[in-house]
């Protein structure tokens, strides 16, 4: 007697890592058509499309942010032993690609991206570890008319998306000038502060530094909402012009915008005009854009140019959307008898190369069964009988009003073809 191994077997499904998403293929679709239109727009602006590696040295984020950033981040080790980080964003990426590519480019630049990122974060609804970004980065343009050019492109962008959103514009020359007495470190504690709005952590740090007088003027330039406000509470400052400036030329836009002279940016490369974006549908995580005006090309090693540029947060604008039924495109179904299925291949690269979506059956199942399939997922079904194969014919039938005709292949694809234009 053969005696068998006993086999025991343990299956585990495997989940798909924390913080990260699947897509099917509706979503893809809606996901896709977003993200399509965001090109077109940023290509109309004259912002052409960059790449950059999904991982890049890790110094080029600690460079700026500190060794304190690598929590945030994925960071590994390569064969050769060199430390990687996956972009937790893309700006720092595409200025170091500007350095080793382009600084001799005529100014300015404009680039624009559409990209993974990943941060190690707590995941929570519209935050996860794996996100999608769509950026643009102007480089080499330090006007008032920039600045006001990157936020108006932003709105535009978010006005084709269809989110309801309300923009936020400042800009650091008003806190810098109050917090002119305090060493840079002690700076970017305080601005940590005031980034998440925690005041009372704001108000015991500067009890700690003897600077309790800093509260009042703090909080009230953080609250206040016009220009003249802020040059109230904070005097006035060199970029007073400018600020002035990029004001009149986003009304000269049209953009709906209102003032806050409280946001700080996280990622402390920003130098002057900053700009955030909020969905009111989103929860706690509802900033769906940020940017700003900024300089990072001379830490790299690169001239100090100036930038200024924003990112999208994709995945966030597709939440607040919420779920888009995109209109759907025309579904053509090849349905043949054993007689008819010579023709098939010639019939479907008529279809294809017209552009329009074929499927053929695969299953080899009888005419009823091919065409009762085709009712669930398609417009049309093309039928191919000894008949039509003899006349070379088809017969074309509209699945969603029964009515069918017998044609020629052109006169089939044209039909299909006025049926997806209306
Ligand atoms: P950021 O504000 O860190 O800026 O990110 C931009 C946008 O990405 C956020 O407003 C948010 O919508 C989205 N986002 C951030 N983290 C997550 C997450 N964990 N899950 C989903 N969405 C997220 C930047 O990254 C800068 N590089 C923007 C920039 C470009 N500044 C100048 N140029």
């Amino acid at each position: 007697m053969v005696r068998r191994p006993i086999q025991i077997g343990i299956f585990i499904m495997l989940q798909k890592p924390r913080g990260t998403r699947d897509f099917l293929p509706d979503e893809m679709e809606a996901r896709r058509s977003i993200e399509t239109k965001l090109r077109g727009i940023a290509r109309c602006w004259g912002y052409r499309e960059v790449c950059t590696p999904e991982f890049e040295n890790l110094d080029l984020f600690t460079m700026r942010s500190g060794e304190g950033i690598i929590d945030e981040m994925y960071v590994f080790e390569d064969k050769g032993g060199r430390k990687l980080a996956l972009r937790p964003e893309i700006t720092a990426a595409v200025i170091r690609m500007y350095i080793n590519e382009a600084c001799v480019a005529p100014k300015p630049i404009r680039w624009c991206y559409f990209a993974d990122c990943f941060r190690y974060e707590r995941p929570q609804k519209g935050r996860y570890r794996q996100f999608w970004q769509f950026g643009v980065e102007l480089i080499g343009a330090d006007t008032a008319t920039a600045d006001a050019e990157v936020i108006a492109l932003a709105a535009d962008m978010l006005d084709m998306t269809g989110v309801a959103y309300d923009l936020r514009v400042g800009h650091l020359a008003f806190l810098k000038n109050l917090l002119i007495d305090l060493e840079p470190p002690v700076q970017r504690s305080v601005m940590a502060y005031l980034d998440k709005k925690d005041f009372t952590g704001l108000a015991g740090a500067l009890r700690e530094l003897g600077k309790p007088d800093l509260v009042h003027s703090l909080t009230a330039l953080a609250e206040c909402r016009t220009l003249r406000e802020a040059f109230e509470i904070s005097g006035t400052v060199p970029e007073r012009e400018r600020i002035e400036r990029t004001i009149m030329m986003l009304d000269a836009f049209g953009i709906r915008y209102s003032l806050d002279f409280g946001i700080v940016r996280g990622l402390d490369y920003y130098t002057g005009m900053v700009f955030e974006g909020f969905a009111g549908n989103l929860g706690a995580e509802n900033q769906i854009i940020g940017g700003g005006a900024y300089r990072l090309s001379h830490l790299f090693g690169g001239d100090d140019v100036a930038s200024c540029g924003f990112a999208i947060g994709f995945d966030r604008v597709m939440v607040s959307l919420g779920t888009i039924v995109s209109r759907k495109e025309t579904v053509v179904a090849i349905a043949s008898t054993s007689e008819g299925s010579i023709r098939v291949p010639d019939v479907a690269r008529a279809f294809r190369a017209a552009g329009i979506r074929v499927e053929v059956d695969l299953m080899e199942r009888g005419l009823g069964a091919q065409l009762a399939h085709a009712a669930k997922s398609a417009d049309f079904a093309v039928v191919i009988g000894r008949r039509e194969a003899e006349a070379g014919e088809v017969t074309l039938k509209n699945l969603h009003t029964g009515e069918q005709k017998t044609l020629d292949l052109a006169a089939a694809i044209a039909e299909v073809n006025a049926y997806g234009a209306c």
